[in-house]
């Protein structure tokens, strides 16, 4: 079934539900037994609004189940607890989300667990950073503030050999344009908030993998802490799934053309993109990935001042940290760094995101075009 028509109707059940197009939303908790035992009880273990899209989001990713969560921190947290242990290691990318290196290296502290950073790039540097106790290889591919790429298969491949688990964030990607199962992952996590959902209205998390681990995923993690989603959400994440496709066409297109022009601007510096040719990981993400979505990050030329002021004098991008939705946004995450916090963190001083939302193309270059010649009357 080709992906497009995996987010049209997989799972919709058209004769369960008395042919409705848009599957009803089964907005309760409880599922009582005295007359039929439909298989269900609590939401909190399941709902059938919220199967159908976790039926879609297994089969786009090529995986045999998936789980939803409340967020995309409680998948990515429940999958971490899924395979760590008291005392154990994990290894994984310095520029992770943010949460999930807070996760990983303030919280899980407390339970004895250490987590060695590295950038990621290199296969060879998770081997060296690997421990007898190392339970699981956490990656992000790409990196969604430096879009640096880790090689799913590789380390996949590493991981299997010593019988460690791996993780992949597939967020920025999409199950559309890339498949970590496929490449021998374990699990997938998504924030679904962002391009699934595709909104900007709802907080959404997904787990997926195999049926085993699913199954236990979800008496352990999902049933114990109870990060589930709600089943409204649930229906609001398959309605965004519906026009995954086309938005994604969209995102990718009018992204590559800002990339380019930025590239091409003399008032910037650098620009990181992966669906950029000049991406020093270009070959590598064309293995991994069939395509590129709309979240990406320059360094204008110029003071602090400057660039905070090229920021203030776009009219179309709002300000704010997340992306993914329709709409155009930017943030600065490291407009403010200073020479040693750029170093620790690994983010470029000046570091500037955006995230190509599904307006006009031409304006976007408009907008951004505008405030970049402001910076040079600065
Ligand atoms: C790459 C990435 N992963 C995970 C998350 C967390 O998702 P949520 O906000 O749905 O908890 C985010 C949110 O910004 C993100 O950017």
């Amino acid at each position: 079934m080709s992906k497009e028509d995996i987010c049209a109707h997989l799972g919709d059940d058209y004769d369960r539900y008395l042919g409705a197009i848009v599957p009803p939303i089964f907005q309760n908790s409880l599922f009582t037994r005295k007359t039929v035992n439909h298989g269900y009880s609590y939401t909190r273990m399941s709902n059938p609004t919220t199967e159908i899209a976790e039926k879609k989001i297994a089969a786009l990713e090529e995986a045999e189940e998936a789980r939803c969560f409340s967020s995309g921190m409680a998948a990515i947290s429940a999958a971490l607890m899924s395979v760590m242990e008291k005392d154990c290691h994990i290894v994984c990318p310095l520029n992770v989300y943010p949460p999930t290196k807070g996760f990983l290296d303030s919280y899980m502290t407390k339970f004895g667990v250490e987590t060695t950073f590295v950038s990621g790039e290199k296969v060879e540097e998770f081997e060296r950073a690997l421990r007898p106790n190392t339970k699981a290889i956490y990656l992000e591919t790409p990196l969604s503030n430096v879009f640096t790429l880790q090689d799913l298969r590789a380390v996949a491949e590493l991981a299997r050999s010593k019988g460690i688990a791996t993780i992949v964030d597939n967020t920025w990607a999409t199950p559309l344009y890339q498949n970590p199962i496929a490449c021998g992952i374990d699990i997938v996590v998504h924030s679904a908030s962002k391009y699934m959902g595709g909104h900007s209205d709802i907080l959404a998390g997904v787990m997926v993998g195999s049926k085993e681990r699913m199954e236990q995923v979800t008496h352990r993690e999902r049933g114990l802490f109870g990060a589930s989603m709600d089943p409204h959400q649930a229906w609001l994440l398959i309605r965004g799934l519906r026009t995954l496709p086309v938005r994604m066409r969209r995102h990718q297109e009018s992204a590559l053309r800002v990339a380019s022009f930025l590239e091409a601007h003399p008032q910037v510096e650098r620009v990181l993109y992966p669906g950029l040719p000049s991406h020093p990981q270009y070959e590598l993400g064309r293995r991994q990935m069939s395509g590129y979505s709309g979240l990406l990050s320059f360094v204008p030329g110029g003071s602090r001042e400057q660039i905070a002021g090229f920021v203030k004098s776009l009219r179309l991008f709002e300000e704010g940290p997340s992306w993914g939705g329709f709409e155009s946004l930017i943030n600065s995450p490291g407009l403010w760094l200073d020479e040693e916090a750029s170093r620790r963190t690994g983010i470029p001083q000046g570091l500037l995101r955006i995230s190509i939302g599904l307006e006009n193309p031409d304006s976007l270059l408009e907008d951004l075009d505008q405030a970049l010649a402001s910076m040079k009357r600065l």
